[in-house]
């Protein structure tokens, strides 16, 4: 299917004005133009690529009253020769979708997300930025802007592109506080949908582990608080004993972009890696006897965040100083975001 995108750009681009390889903070400038489409009476229309702008809003749109909003990241690299590049999109494009399915919203056509971002992040490829590490943050989302008071799926909706230079991550390694109060997410759930509502809930917890002097929340289950389900906003990994270990996607488990393609670098590096449910008992086990021998969580935004510690006010866990494969999956993955590395997995679509 073709799908024709109406584009508007701006008369003078704002690039100019911004300097984007000097540590830019994801999320603080956004580019010129965004991808809007609106969905109504059962149909995508109206796909178009305007200049950024607010949105009129009723205050009676759904979403701001009953959480039908979700949301994708990706991020945009320059190839070699200067090509602009999208990271496994058509993941990105199913994930929506998911989400779209658990939260009562329209499934947006795999083809036409796509060839949007194609087409939007074409045009502004002078916004992405080139110091090492760095990219152009995209960040899709939906949400129902119906005015309507009345609990039950909404039937008009946006579907928005915007995106966001966004510089290298700070390399410091991470304090875990394991959480035994809140939780993120329980099976059935929508700890598997990429809904806001879940980053809103973590809020709260989040700034309770800052003030005690760790950098991100490790979730655990809400059944015994011991089956570890992810970390801050990203997905993790254990090595153990020479052979990695991730918790299983058991049903209230974002299944991360990053995480997947970790999976399958780390596999065709030669390493064994176990999808399973793990215990916060069998990290300090593990820790213990001396098998524990890297953590690392994985996200899109943040790339890899290496793990010094886990801990809370009973259990202190700390992971040995040097972490050669958290830096070789680091290094490989940007590498091959920025072609140095030689793509042979397939995942880059101009
Ligand atoms: C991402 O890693 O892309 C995320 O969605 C995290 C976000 C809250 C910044």
């Amino acid at each position: 299917m073709t799908h024709s995108i109406k584009i508007n750009k701006v008369a003078q681009s704002r690039v100019s004005q911004v300097e984007l390889n000097n540590n830019i903070v994801m999320g603080t400038q956004f580019t010129d133009h965004m991808f809007v489409c609106d969905y109504q009476n059962g149909e995508w229309t109206n796909a178009r690529i305007e200049p950024l702008a607010l949105i009129p809003t009723h205050p009676a749109a759904m979403a701001l009253h009953y959480g039908q909003a979700i949301f994708e990241g990706m991020k945009a690299t320059l190839g070699k020769d200067g090509t602009p590049l999208l990271f496994r999109p058509y993941e990105n494009a199913k994930r929506l979708n998911h989400s779209a399915d658990r939260m009562g919203m329209p499934s947006f056509p795999e083809d036409l997300f796509v060839e949007a971002l194609k087409q939007f992040t074409a045009l502004e490829k002078d916004w992405i930025p080139t110091q090492p590490g760095s990219a152009l943050y995209l960040r899709p989302f939906m949400y129902a802007d119906e005015p309507f008071i009345g609990m039950r799926a909404a039937t008009s909706f946006k579907f928005i592109v915007m995106a966001s230079p966004a510089g290298p991550f700070f390399s410091r390694k991470i304090k875990l506080y394991a959480e035994k109060k809140y939780v993120r997410a329980v099976n059935g759930g929508t700890g598997e949908a990429k809904a806001a509502g879940n980053y809103a809930a973590a809020i709260r917890p989040t700034e309770y582990a800052k003030a005690k002097g760790y950098d991100q929340v490790l979730w655990l289950d809400a059944q015994n608080f011991e089956e570890i389900q992810e970390v801050g906003t990203m997905n993790i990994f254990f090595k153990i004993g020479g052979k990695f270990v991730t918790p299983d996607l058991s049903g209230s488990i974002l299944a991360g972009i990053t995480r997947m393609s970790v999976i399958d670098l780390l596999r065709d590096k030669g390493y064994e890696v176990t999808e399973r449910p793990i215990t916060i008992t069998e990290i300090r086990e593990v820790s213990e006897d001396g098998t524990l021998e890297e953590a690392f969580g994985v996200g899109t935004a943040v790339g890899i965040a290496m793990i010094e510690e886990i801990g809370n006010a009973d259990l202190t866990i700390k992971l040995p100083e040097d972490n050669p494969v958290s830096v070789m999956v680091n290094d490989t993955l940007n590498g091959i975001k920025i072609q140095e590395i030689e793509d042979t997995f397939g995942w880059l679509v101009e």
